[in-house]
């Protein structure tokens, strides 16, 4: 029995182990060294750790780095991926698209061409078809409304002040319904001839990059080698390892084959203990566990332990099959 699991005198002892998922500072790493595509990859940490290395602050980078030793240069894959294809409208509006989840979207040939180091990425039209552009660029832009229950909705166009994509998300929403969104070749064509001159204009597409890691926590954290990620180059990250850029984070595309990183979490152990109430009582019945697991205020002593989020509570089984050391009072 571990030191701290020594009972004293008429005391239960219970031992829980906290499951820390979330806590980003507990982000453990295991390299492997074998060649898969990046979906073999999230495969296999699934099913051996937990998922994909998620990398989320410069602790996590040293930690990751290290995992990989002093044997491997070069790039493993991690987590994060793209999805490049997540466009949707600012309106949101279940009945209004139908239900065919696919959006009528007419990118002009050769688009969606920019770079996705941004958060996000936004549209303009020009000729009616479809453009990404960077959101802060200041831009007119395309409203709908469909406020005039007695007029068919319309497209407003908005040239008397260029706004940033948001700024003109905000101006269409407080004045009109929302930015301009197509549904069909007759939409497109209403949205070409509501901008007047040769201008690129906001209307309602946009996206967020590289929006969440294998594991569903929210990409904030970003360390990509600096000019990355390009526009087309791959929808899915490396991390390099053992180069001078050590770390940085460069795409690639999903059906390459490399070495990979996954993550676990760290088991903490939090050591409780109890008074028994009833000499009699059977602390290793599973209703009285259960009641006591509620008793105590394990979020209190989380909180104090510093873990906000994602834990997980469950008994320590000694070998016997029991949890609770029994414990005669020494007289
Ligand atoms: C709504 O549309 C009708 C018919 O086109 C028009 O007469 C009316 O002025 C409009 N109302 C507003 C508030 O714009
Ligand atoms: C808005 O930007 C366009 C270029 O996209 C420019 O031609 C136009 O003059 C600008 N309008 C205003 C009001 O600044």
């Amino acid at each position: 029995m571990s030191p701290a699991c020594r009972p004293g005198v008429n005391e239960a002892l219970l031992c829980i182990v906290l499951l820390s998922g979330l806590c980003s500072c507990l982000h453990q790493y295991q390299f492997i060294d074998e060649l898969k595509t990046w979906g073999e990859a999230q495969q296999h940490c699934r099913e051996k750790f937990t998922d994909l290395a998620t990398v989320d602050n410069m602790e996590d980078v040293a930690q990751l780095i290290a995992a990989a030793g002093s044997g491997y240069s070069g790039r493993v894959w991690i987590g994060l991926y793209d999805k490049s294809r997540s466009w949707t409208w600012s309106m949101r509006d279940d009945g209004y698209y139908g239900t065919n989840n696919e959006p009528y979207i007419r990118w002009k040939a050769g688009q969606p061409d920019n770079g996705r180091a941004k958060w996000k990425l936004c549209s303009t039209v020009y000729g009616g078809e479809l453009y990404d552009t960077s959101c802060s660029f200041r831009r007119p832009f395309v409203c709908y409304d469909n406020s005039n229950t007695s007029s068919p909705p319309r497209y407003v166009y908005k040239s008397w002040r260029n706004l940033t994509w948001e700024e003109a998300q905000s101006y269409c929403r407080k004045f009109h319904t929302d930015l301009a969104s197509t549904r069909n070749a007759e939409e497109k064509t209403r949205v070409q001839q509501a901008v007047t001159g040769n201008v690129f204009a906001f209307v309602g597409l946009y996206r967020r990059t590289w929006p969440s890691w294998s594991d569903g926590t929210e990409q904030e954290f970003k360390n990509w080698l600096t000019g990355r990620p390009l526009a087309n180059a791959g929808d899915c990250a490396t991390s390099l390892i053992g180069a001078a850029d050590a770390g940085k984070w460069v795409e690639d595309h999903c059906d390459q084959k490399l070495p990979f990183m996954c993550h676990y979490e760290k088991q903490q152990q939090l050591w409780i203990k109890l008074k028994a109430l009833k000499s009699t009582m059977d602390l290793n019945d599973p209703a009285v566990m259960e009641a006591i697991l509620k008793l105590v205020s394990l979020e209190k002593k989380m909180k104090e332990k510093g873990i906000k989020a994602g834990f997980k509570l469950r008994w320590i089984k000694k070998p016997d099959n029991t949890i609770f050391q029994e414990e005669k009072d020494e007289l």
